[in-house]
């Protein structure tokens, strides 16, 4: 059995007096039954690993850079986020490929870097409402998921999240027919790499306009092992009842 991963990510929001979300997030649910992990900006991750030690919720990041240390300025080492106390990163985040040319190839090795590290990897993929429209949506996230995912990934540090680009911070939630077509596919691939028990172990989160009023019905969807939730983990009340209902699907 999968164990269930309810993932926020607070994208470029947040400043040292919004750490109180967390420890009311912590407090709120001392024993999720399910994980539970908030990506955060660099800036607040060291004290928002301090603050949430002895609660659920771990603390993650958002992007690494492809090397282990040297003259990037402005650049973060997956060791240095290792180091502040994230246990895990997202890479391949659509803004990301968007804003910063962020190719799968880049990806890949970003997702090498911060498993030598020892991060948990959060890989994205997720096709564009062009790319749906032209009927090419699976082709484009098998293309991803091949180009992204390093071939030393294992199941127990690596999580795929499928966010359609049309659906992130849109309030358009993908259709559940959608999400079951590509999370089957996702499944299918992965065991076709990495081999079927190897593969089984891999979660699948659905992330896009993931909101406490359709958090039950997306987690009743087959294969969907938990959600990345931007807008919705920027506040305990919203983020709470999504955990507790992936806790409870
Ligand atoms: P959203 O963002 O929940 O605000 O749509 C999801 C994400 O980008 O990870």
């Amino acid at each position: 059995m999968r164990r269930k991963l309810a993932a926020g990510n607070w994208k470029m929001n947040g400043k040292l007096a919004d750490l109180a979300v967390l420890e009311r997030i912590g407090a709120t649910l001392p024993d999720p039954g399910c994980d539970m992990l908030v990506c955060l900006p660099a800036t607040l991750i060291q004290p928002a690993a301090g603050l949430c030690e002895s609660t659920a919720l771990r603390i993650g990041a958002q992007d690494c850079h492809t090397a282990r240390e040297g003259a990037h300025t402005g650049d973060i080492a997956a060791a240095q986020l290792a180091d502040a106390g994230a246990s895990a990163v997202i890479l391949g985040h659509s803004e990301r490929r968007a804003d910063h040319n962020e190719t799968s190839a880049t990806v890949r090795a970003k997702a090498e870097a911060a498993q030598a590290a020892g991060l948990s990897l959060i890989i994205c993929v997720g096709e564009t409402l062009t790319e749906r429209d032209a009927g090419t949506t699976l082709d484009v996230i098998g293309k991803q998921l091949n180009a992204s995912v390093p071939d030393s990934a294992d199941a127990a540090s690596l999580v795929i999240a499928y966010e359609p680009v049309w659906a992130i911070g849109s309030g358009r939630v993908a259709t559940a027919t959608q999400i079951g077509e590509v999370h089957e596919f996702l499944r299918a691939r992965l065991i076709a790499r990495f081999g079927a028990q190897d593969a089984d172990g891999i979660r699948l989160l659905y992330g896009g306009s993931v909101k406490p009023d359709n958090a039950a019905e997306i987690f009743a969807i087959k294969d969907v092992d938990g959600a990345l939730v931007g807008g919705a983990s920027l506040t305990a009340d919203d983020f709470c009842p999504i955990v507790t209902a992936l806790a409870a699907s």
